[in-house]
C-alpha cells in the first residue's frame, strides 16, 4: 500500500547568484515544481515550497574578479534579479532565500561541526596547486593552460571549452594561474572527506531496492554511481569565499558549495516558520527535490548520505530531474550568451507570462533532451492557446 503522508516539503534546486535564469531553468525544474506544488495546494495539502540563490563557489568568484567587484557585489545584484523574475513569471515559492544569509552560516556550520565531532569526516592531504605570487591556492577553474587533447590554449583547469573535454589541472600543458599569471607551485593542503563508501549499502538499499519508482534517469545515474563504487569526497576548499569551516586552525578554508548549498533548503525552511522542525524531521512528510540531471548525484548520493550522517532529518521520496532543453537546436550556453533569459522574455513581453508557462510545459525535457524554438512558440501561442483555447472559452 502506498504511504501516506501528512505534509510535503517541495524543493527546487538553488540556482547560482552569478547569472540570469533562462528557459532552460524554467522547463527543467521550476515550472515542474510550481506544477506540482499549485497541484497539492488545490487539493488542500499542506505544503510549503522553498528555494533560494546559491551563492557560494569558485565561478562568483571569478566573475567578481573579473569586473573588479566583491563577490558579496555579484550575489547581491543576481540575487535581486532572480528573485524579482520568479515573482514576475507567478512563481509560488513560499520563500525564496540565499544562502548567504545568517540562518544559512550558522545552520550550515553547525551541521558540519556535528559531523566533524562525532568523527563522521576523514582528514586527507594533498598536493594542489599554489599561486606563489597572489599567495592563495587554486581552485581548478582558476588554472588555464593548453588542452592535451585540441591545443586550444585557453583550456581551464577542469574543462576544455573548445573540445568540451573533461580535464584535471595536472593534464594541462604550460599551466599558469589565472589570478596573478605566474606559474603555480605543488604545495600540501589538509582537507575534511565525507566517506561516501561507508553509506553505499545504505544508498544501495534505499535507492535501488526502495525507489525503483524514480524516473528511469534518474535511477540509472544512481545506478551507474553506486556500480561503480563510491570514493570519500572532499567538503571543504581553499578559498577566501563561503562559509569558514567551524574548526580550529582551519583558516582561509571554506566549506565546499557542494556541501552548503543543498543545507540551504533546511535554512530557507528555518527563515519560512518556527515549526520547521515538522517539514524537516517528521516522518510524515513527503520531501521532492525538484534539479536539472547535472545535479542527481548531489541529491539522490551526497546530501542523503549527508543527511543519514547527521542523523534526525527525513530523506527525499522523490527526485524528479528534467533533461536539458536547447535553443533553435543548439545547447544553451550562458558563456556564449545563447539563451532566452527570463527577465528579457519578461520585459520584451508584458503579459505574456502564462504563454511562456505554458510552452515550456508543453515542451517539457521530461525523458529526452528537447528544443525550444520560436517558431513553435509561435504556433503553440496562436494554434493551442488562442485558437483551441480561446475559442472553447
Ligand atoms: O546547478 C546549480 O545551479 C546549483 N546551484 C544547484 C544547487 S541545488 C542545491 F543543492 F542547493
Ligand atoms: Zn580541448
Amino acid at each position: 500500500m502506498a504511504k501516506e503522508f501528512r505534509r510535503y516539503l517541495v524543493t527546487s534546486a538553488l540556482p547560482y547568484a552569478n547569472g540570469p535564469v533562462h528557459i532552460g531553468h524554467l522547463a527543467g525544474v521550476y515550472i515542474p515544481s510550481d506544477i506540482y506544488t499549485r497541484y497539492l495546494r488545490l487539493k488542500g495539502c499542506d505544503v510549503i515550497s522553498v528555494c533560494g540563490s546559491d551563492e557560494h563557489g569558485v565561478p562568483i568568484t571569478i566573475k567578481a574578479r573579473r569586473e573588479g567587484v566583491t563577490p558579496q557585489e555579484i550575489v547581491d545584484r543576481y540575487h535581486e534579479l532572480i528573485k524579482r523574475s520568479f515573482e514576475r513569471l507567478g512563481m509560488s515559492f513560499d520563500i525564496y532565500s540565499r544562502t548567504s544569509s545568517p540562518t544559512h552560516a550558522v545552520t550550515a556550520s553547525e551541521f558540519f561541526r556535528k559531523l566533524y565531532d562525532e568523527g563522521k569526516f576523514i582528514e586527507r592531504t594533498s598536493m594542489q596547486f599554489y599561486d606563489e605570487e597572489a599567495q592563495t591556492f587554486l581552485a581548478d577553474r582558476y588554472i588555464t593552460g593548453t588542452c592535451p587533447r585540441c591545443g586550444n590554449d585557453r583550456a581551464y583547469g577542469d574543462q576544455c571549452e573548445k573540445c568540451g573535454s573533461t580535464l584535471s589541472p595536472d593534464e594541462l600543458v604550460d599551466p599558469r594561474s589565472a589570478v596573478s599569471g605566474a606559474v603555480p607551485v605543488k604545495r600540501e593542503t589538509r582537507h575534511w572527506y565525507l566517506p561516501l563508501d561507508r553509506y553505499e549499502e545504505f544508498l544501495r538499499e534505499w535507492i535501488l531496492d526502495g525507489h525503483k519508482e524514480w524516473r528511469a534517469n534518474v535511477y540509472g545515474q544512481c545506478k551507474s554511481w553506486l556500480d561503480g563504487g563510491l570514493q570519500p569526497r572532499a567538503v571543504s576548499r581553499d578559498l577566501d569565499w563561503g562559509i569558514p569551516v567551524p574548526v580550529e586552525g582551519a583558516e582561509g578554508k571554506v566549506l565546499y558549495v557542494w556541501f552548503d548549498a543543498p543545507i540551504g533548503y533546511i535554512s530557507a525552511t528555518k527563515d519560512l516558520t518556527p515549526d520547521w522542525e515538522k517539514y524537516w524531521k517528521s516522518g510524515d512528510t513527503k520531501m521532492v527535490h525538484f534539479i536539472g540531471k547535472d545535479n542527481i548525484v548531489f541529491h539522490c548520493i551526497v546530501f542523503p548520505a549527508m543527511l543519514k550522517a547527521h542523523g534526525g532529518y527525513i530523506l527525499p521520496e522523490n527526485v524528479p530531474a528534467n533533461e536539458f532543453l536547447n535553443l533553435e537546436g543548439e545547447k544553451i550556453s550562458t558563456s556564449r550568451n545563447w539563451a532566452v533569459w527570463l527577465h528579457e522574455y519578461l520585459d520584451e513581453f508584458p503579459g505574456k507570462e502564462d504563454v511562456l508557462r505554458y510552452v515550456l510545459c508543453a515542451s517539457a525535457p521530461e525523458a529526452k533532451d528537447n528544443d525550444f524554438t520560436w517558431k513553435d512558440f509561435q504556433a503553440r501561442n496562436n494554434n493551442e492557446l488562442v485558437a483551441v483555447l480561446g475559442n472553447f472559452v
